[in-house]
């Protein structure tokens, strides 16, 4: 690391002169929206702009449609360090009047600023391979499928990208509409949750709804455990540690005069800490036996790990935050981010010590304020120069 160093030559006006690039990519991402796996033509998109930047070693087809390319500078031995951006959308119908790039792909839609992470990590490419000569390192362009489900950085992790060699830092970055354009969060530790899925089953006896006493009634059973449900994060869990176990499904019975012989219940469980995780399945465990013993129904637990909490290394993120302090203005930089939702940048920095953060896309003035995965989402433009210059910025403390 070299913080002495006062960065790349010019690099800020080359990114403000990247900005209206950036749109128009962004613009074309959002037009054409791909959900995960099937980011077909995001991805030839991609690696076209990347062919034309010159320099990179580009690998297509990684984790399917992941794509991944190696700008090696003056010194191959050097410190390669990683920035990664996601390129799926959702399967959400958009709902934007009066934008001339709203969703062509019915039912599909860039309703979380995807589009926008892979812009502006284009804008670096073009940047940093107009620098190639200036790095003394390595930069590996990691642009992945599948964020939103079922997760593309695990099987990219799995087929190499972190290997060969293994980078010493990775950065990544999130748009964020619930946070002026200017501002930016981040967090040190867990910023965001283990994201586990609960199926749980409880089979009774069906019969007619009118003699009980020869059913096992699954759906008053299934209730009981709602309820019961509500005191593991209130009483089981640290006050000063965060879960959350959220129903989110219920399905059971087909008639109203027949007692069901099976309610399934479906929902998210979130966690910080791997104990809390293990205490989550535990509790949900002891209520299920606890219910049979009850009820005499018979409930299975099952809880699917997805991803893991997102875990910022201390030292990557007091870089990433003095780095933004010096581009953004003091009070501009939230410290101490912490939410409930998921993201798969965490497998990377289980391996690799590195920094995710939030970088202010809302703009109240302009009326951009719809929450993420709203079918209204949209994003200020204007953050792109700030995201792709702090990445930038970020990249030259290790290779120039
Ligand atoms: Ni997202």
């Amino acid at each position: 690391m070299n913080p002495g160093l006062s960065g790349f030559e010019g690099v800020r006006a080359e990114v403000r002169d990247l900005a209206g690039e950036m749109v128009r990519l962004r613009r074309d991402f959002h037009r054409h929206p791909e959900p995960g796996f099937e980011e077909v033509g995001t991805a030839a998109k991609v690696a076209e702009w990347l062919e034309g930047c010159g320099g990179y070693q580009i690998r297509t087809g990684v984790a399917k449609t992941g794509v991944v390319a190696d700008l090696i500078g003056r010194d191959p031995s050097g410190p390669l360090v990683a920035l990664r951006a996601d390129m799926d959308a959702l399967r959400i119908q958009e709902q934007n009047e009066g934008i001339d790039y709203a969703s062509e792909n019915p039912g599909v839609m860039h309703a979380c600023g995807h589009d926008a992470h892979t812009a502006i990590l284009l804008g670096v490419a073009r940047v940093l391979a107009d620098n190639r000569d200036a790095l003394k390192g390595g930069v590996r362009l990691i642009f992945q499928p599948a964020e939103e489900g079922p997760g593309g950085a695990e099987p990219m992790i799995r087929e190499g990208v972190l290997r060969d060699p293994k980078p010493v830092a990775i950065f990544g970055l999130h748009v964020w509409s619930l946070l002026p354009v200017g501002d930016l969060a981040l967090g040190e530790g867990p910023i965001m949750a283990y994201t586990d899925e609960l199926q749980i089953r409880i089979r009774g006896k069906g019969g007619h709804g009118a003699m009980p006493q020869e059913t096992i009634d699954p759906i008053v059973a299934a209730s009981h455990l709602i309820v019961e449900l509500q005191s593991v994060v209130s009483r089981s869990v640290d006050p000063l540690d965060s879960a959350v176990l959220s129903i989110g499904k219920i399905r059971g019975g087909s008639i109203m005069n027949a007692i069901a012989d099976e309610v399934i219940l479906e929902g998210t469980q979130r966690s910080f800490l791997p104990e809390t995780q293990a205490l989550l399945k535990r509790r949900l465990d002891d209520l299920g036996r606890g219910l049979d013993k009850t009820f005499g129904t018979q409930t299975e637990v099952t809880v699917i790990e997805r991803y893991p909490a997102t875990v910022n290394d201390p030292e990557m993120t007091r870089l990433a935050s003095s780095v933004a302090e010096e581009l953004l203005g003091p009070g501009h930089v939230q410290t101490g981010l912490r939410l409930m939702g998921g993201e798969d940048m965490s497998f990377y920095l289980r391996e690799v010590p590195g920094c995710f953060f939030f970088i202010g896309a809302g703009n109240a003035a302009k009326g951009i304020s719809s929450p993420h995965h709203n079918p209204g989402f949209n994003l200020d433009e204007d953050s792109f120069v700030l995201g792709a210059e702090l990445l930038l910025r970020l990249v030259e403390r290790f290779v120039l």
